[in-house]
């Protein structure tokens, strides 16, 4: 009986050595928070959030300090200067606070967060299926204040510790730039957003904007995904329990 039992606990072993638990598993990706520059470890209330950020108070991925700081024009989190070319319009700069309230705060955006080697982050959302209109009122918004890149996450003059704009990349308005919505959400971020063709309110895209008096709408959003996902995923568990089971009848009789 004690060699069995030995045996028993050796193949259990080396079962679960081989098959570490599945990355995609479901509860992994919901309720979660990125691990980014100031990201929290975990999601939790945050009565204080600031601003634009507030939608997020009931559970968020950042700090109220991080809500506070990235309503600032070149904010501390990464000395970026959204006003490369002049001042941003105030109704084009309050997406640009939103997508980063969004990034810095929504636990909902597990299904998308993939590993990276970047010095200031392990990880980064690709491809979040983002609600059209909140694209497109983002573009519309924009495309009458000034840029210089379509790709504002790689190029720029570093020199002055603060982003600027390269000697040979000049300033055009945003519509120049970008000439529709998806160029300029799917561009800026390097692929962080996919432009959905689902609208607010689908429960199928993840919105930047929403009135928490009705609950955070992404929730649900992040599980269909999450579920989708790990349909496709193989179980790969299954022979292994299977086996398992069979070893224990083994064993007790
Ligand atoms: C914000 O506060 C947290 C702890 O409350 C701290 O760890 C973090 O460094 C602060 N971040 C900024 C940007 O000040
Ligand atoms: C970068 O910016 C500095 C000024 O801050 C300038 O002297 C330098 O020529 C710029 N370099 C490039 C490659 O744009
Ligand atoms: C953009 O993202 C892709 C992954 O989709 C990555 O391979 C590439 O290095 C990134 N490029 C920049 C400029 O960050
Ligand atoms: C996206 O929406 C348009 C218009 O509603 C429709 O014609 C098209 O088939 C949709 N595409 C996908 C991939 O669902």
């Amino acid at each position: 009986k004690m060699t069995q039992l030995l045996l028993l606990l050796v193949s259990v072993a080396s079962a679960w050595g081989a098959h570490p638990r599945a990355p995609q598993d479901r509860t992994d990706l919901l309720n979660v928070c990125m691990d980014a520059k100031h990201h929290k470890a975990k999601p939790g209330p945050e009565d204080k959030l600031h601003d634009q950020c507030s939608p997020w108070k009931k559970n968020a991925c950042c700090f109220v300090n991080t809500s506070q700081e990235l309503h600032k024009d070149t904010s501390l989190l990464y000395k970026f200067n959204w006003n490369h070319c002049g001042k941003l319009e105030p109704s084009c700069k309050r997406h640009f606070i939103q997508d980063t309230c969004l990034y810095e705060c929504s636990p909902n955006l597990g299904p998308w967060i993939h590993q990276v080697d970047q010095s200031w982050r392990k990880e980064r959302f690709l491809n979040v299926p983002l609600c059209k209109e909140d694209c497109q009122s983002w573009w519309e918004d924009c495309r009458t204040s000034y840029t210089c890149k379509t790709n504002w996450q790689k190029g720029w003059n570093w020199t002055s510790g603060i982003n600027e704009c390269p000697v040979r990349a000049a300033c055009h308005t945003f519509e120049f730039y970008f000439p529709t919505p998806a160029a300029l959400c799917e561009g800026l971020w390097n692929h962080s957003y996919k432009v959905s063709n689902y609208s607010r309110g689908s429960g199928r895209c993840i919105q930047m904007w929403f009135d928490l008096a009705h609950g955070n709408p992404n929730e649900k959003v992040a599980r269909f995904y999450a579920e989708a996902m790990s349909m496709a995923e193989p179980h790969e568990n299954g022979p292994f329990l299977l086996c398992l089971v069979l070893m224990l009848l083994w064993f007790l009789s």
